[in-house]
């Protein structure tokens, strides 16, 4: 049945009346109208959907509404507020790493977890937190550049 459930959402404090059971990427795009974060498979697999649970990269497809009760929600229309998102944003665009741009909300939250917790990410470091995202435009390229520069 339905629960309210409190949250925060980019730094507000939100309350949602849902089912528990919801996909967070539902209640996102639904009912707070933040349609930045993705649908692409829904099943765990291509991070289309990736935001931020009290810092985590997380794929929202696979997380329930239930899970994040309390929590910090990051989406990509408030990954800018930080020092991380800001330069990762403007290296983003230095880089020019969108082509079709489907899958870049997704990239630009693994890449900004990822520095926040590793300044000086490592080769293999980048590839571990990005292997989850894929690009059928295959902008990897451009994408570990932009990483690198952002954190340099
Ligand atoms: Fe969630 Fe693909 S839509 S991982």
């Amino acid at each position: 049945g339905e629960m309210a459930i409190s949250l925060t959402v980019n730094g507000k404090k939100r309350q949602v009346e849902g089912d528990p059971a919801k996909p967070l990427l539902w209640v996102l795009r639904e009912d707070f109208d933040l349609v930045g974060t993705k649908f692409g498979c829904g099943a765990g697999l291509c991070g289309a959907c990736t935001v931020h649970v009290d810092g985590q990269a997380v794929r929202s497809c696979q997380t329930l509404l239930g899970d994040v009760k309390g929590a910090a929600i990051t989406t990509i229309e408030g990954a800018a507020a930080t020092d991380v998102g800001k330069r990762i944003a403007a290296s983003w665009i230095a880089q020019d790493v969108p082509q079709c741009g489907y899958c870049q909300a997704g990239q630009i939250m693994s890449a900004t977890a990822l520095l926040s917790q590793t300044p000086k990410p490592t080769d293999e470091d980048i590839d571990a937190a990005m292997m989850g995202n894929l690009c059928r435009c295959s902008t990897y390229v451009r994408i570990r550049a932009a990483i690198k520069a952002a954190a340099a």
